[in-house]
């Protein structure tokens, strides 16, 4: 797996200090209040599961399923998998996200989640790729901008693989021709 890894972008060390630093951020804002936390399944989930041993205030959780990726290319379907389990009207709601690229799946999330009346929602990601972005989207809480570069690991994927690695990488140019 690590020889398919052109490059390091983000270190293990660098992404456990910056979540630390989001999970005192989201502490300090939302103390005195019980967010829920929406994470989009799959590439969120080991941010999320970081990020929130560093929030120190009370918290639930809730998971949203979507479809919207093929291998590199967005087919522009976006279509929920997996929708919440709870009402979230009247709740504080923080979506998490892996990261942002043109802003259309979270457009798309933040559109739904909207209409079901939530206090307010913001927005946490780990990446953001700024360049990219095709939709303008608020974001509250952002681990790293980067560069328009397909990455992986940290929970993120090619083809469902590289999920599992403990950093953030880029690809061999092979791999993602291949
Ligand atoms: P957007 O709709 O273009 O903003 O795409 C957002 C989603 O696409 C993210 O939640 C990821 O699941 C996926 N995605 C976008 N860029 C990358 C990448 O570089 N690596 C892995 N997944 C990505
Ligand atoms: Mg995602």
């Amino acid at each position: 797996m690590n020889e398919d890894i052109a490059k390091v972008l983000i270190t293990e060390e660098d992404i456990r200090k910056r979540i630390k630093e989001l999970g005192e951020e989201i502490s300090r804002d939302y103390y005195g209040k019980k967010p829920v936390i929406v994470t989009v399944l799959r590439g969120a989930i080991i941010f999320l599961c970081d990020l929130m041993r560093e929030i120190s205030i009370p918290v639930t959780l809730d998971f949203l399923s979507i479809s919207s990726y093929s291998g590199q290319t967005h087919t522009g379907i976006v279509r929920i998998l997996k929708d919440l389990d709870e009402n979230i009207e009247n709740k504080h709601v923080i979506l998490i996200e892996d990261i942002i690229d043109t802003g259309l799946t979270l457009n798309y999330i933040l559109r739904i989640l909207k209409e079901r009346k939530p206090t307010d929602v913001r927005v946490c990601t780990l990446l953001d790729k700024k360049v990219r972005r095709i939709v303008d989207i608020p974001i509250d809480y952002r681990g790293f901008e980067i560069p328009d570069e397909f990455v992986v690991g940290y929970g993120m994927d090619y083809n469902q693989h590289y999920r599992n690695l403990p950093f953030i990488g880029v690809l061999k140019e092979d791999i993602l021709t291949k």
